[in-house]
């Protein structure tokens, strides 16, 4: 048998996957170096094998997290991928306003929000070009298994090279200030905004209200077929009936009994069929 010196990459991928069910290809193993180099040196190590070599002596549920959060992939961008948002504008938010006029209501999750760029998106959307549901009650919520990425979406301050990504000018100057080198959202959208820490692959999912648009995009590519069937599960249940789900491009459901794709503005849409 292979001693775990020569192994400690599988035994970091388990740890990964018992916490955050992410499936990291081992041809990527080089990035543990990099992306636990502070973790270790902040506890005095110098050596992934050391780092092995500890958690095998002793169990030590907070350093597993810390692993597993600090190998999540959390690139994201505002707008990401522009055609959602396009279809969002155009057609998917005026059918639901109209369909929401008499409760005057809209709720939103942006699932895997990573720090946040997504959900603020949306409400940019909705502040710019749907002014009169001012009065309404819209909630954006954004979730994310990685405490940090939760803390950094909470704050709302973006460097620099973040705003340049994605952001047009006009978003810029009507909603963020300037904080420093940084920027941070105004009042006007993070109050739209509620994030905090879920893990998509623990159910049940804490919702208990369905929500109107579901944005899970970009996250279900790291995780095996049993967790992403399980996890389109959750979803259609915390799915309004006439509600849409917007997954990442390269991204579709397991099951397609349970959904109805539709094409439009160059983007799939997935609607919920009845479970019953
Ligand atoms: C590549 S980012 C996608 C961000 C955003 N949805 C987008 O498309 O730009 C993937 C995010 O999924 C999160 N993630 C990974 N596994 C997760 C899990 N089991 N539960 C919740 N979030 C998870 C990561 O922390 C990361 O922030």
């Amino acid at each position: 048998m292979a001693s775990t010196a020569t192994m400690p990459y599988d035994f970091l991928r388990q740890i990964v996957y018992a916490r955050s069910y992410n499936v990291l290809d081992p041809t990527h193993d080089y990035l543990f170096e990099t992306r636990l180099a502070r973790l270790m040196r902040d506890r005095g190590m110098t050596q992934v094998a050391e780092l092995v070599e500890h958690l095998q002596q002793r169990r030590n549920p907070d350093l597993e997290w810390a692993i597993a959060e600090a190998m999540t992939i959390n690139e994201t961008s505002f707008f990401r991928d522009i055609r959602p948002f396009e279809l969002l504008r155009t057609e998917l938010l005026p059918s639901l306003i109209e369909a929401r006029c008499g409760v005057k209501r809209l709720r939103f999750w942006s699932a895997a929000c990573s720090t946040g760029q997504e959900a603020y998106s949306l409400a940019m959307v909705v502040r710019e070009h749907f002014s009169h549901l001012s009065s309404w009650e819209i909630r954006i919520e954004g979730t994310d298994i990685a405490k940090e990425t939760v803390a950094r979406a909470s704050s709302g301050l973006y460097h620099r090279i973040e705003m340049n990504r994605g952001l047009p000018a006009r978003n810029l100057v009507r909603f963020f200030d300037r904080y420093g080198e940084d920027w941070v959202v105004k009042d006007e959208i993070r109050q739209l905004c509620r994030f905090r820490q879920v893990n998509l692959c623990k159910s049940p999912i804490p919702f208990s209200e369905r929500f109107d648009v579901i944005l899970l995009r970009n996250v279900m590519l790291y995780f095996c077929r049993e967790t992403r069937h399980e996890l389109m599960r959750q979803v259609h249940r915390l799915l309004a009936p006439d509600g849409v789900l917007l997954l990442g491009a390269a991204e579709q459901p397991v099951d397609m009994s349970l959904w109805q794709a539709c094409v439009r503005g160059g983007t799939c849409i997935y609607r919920p069929k009845s479970s019953e």
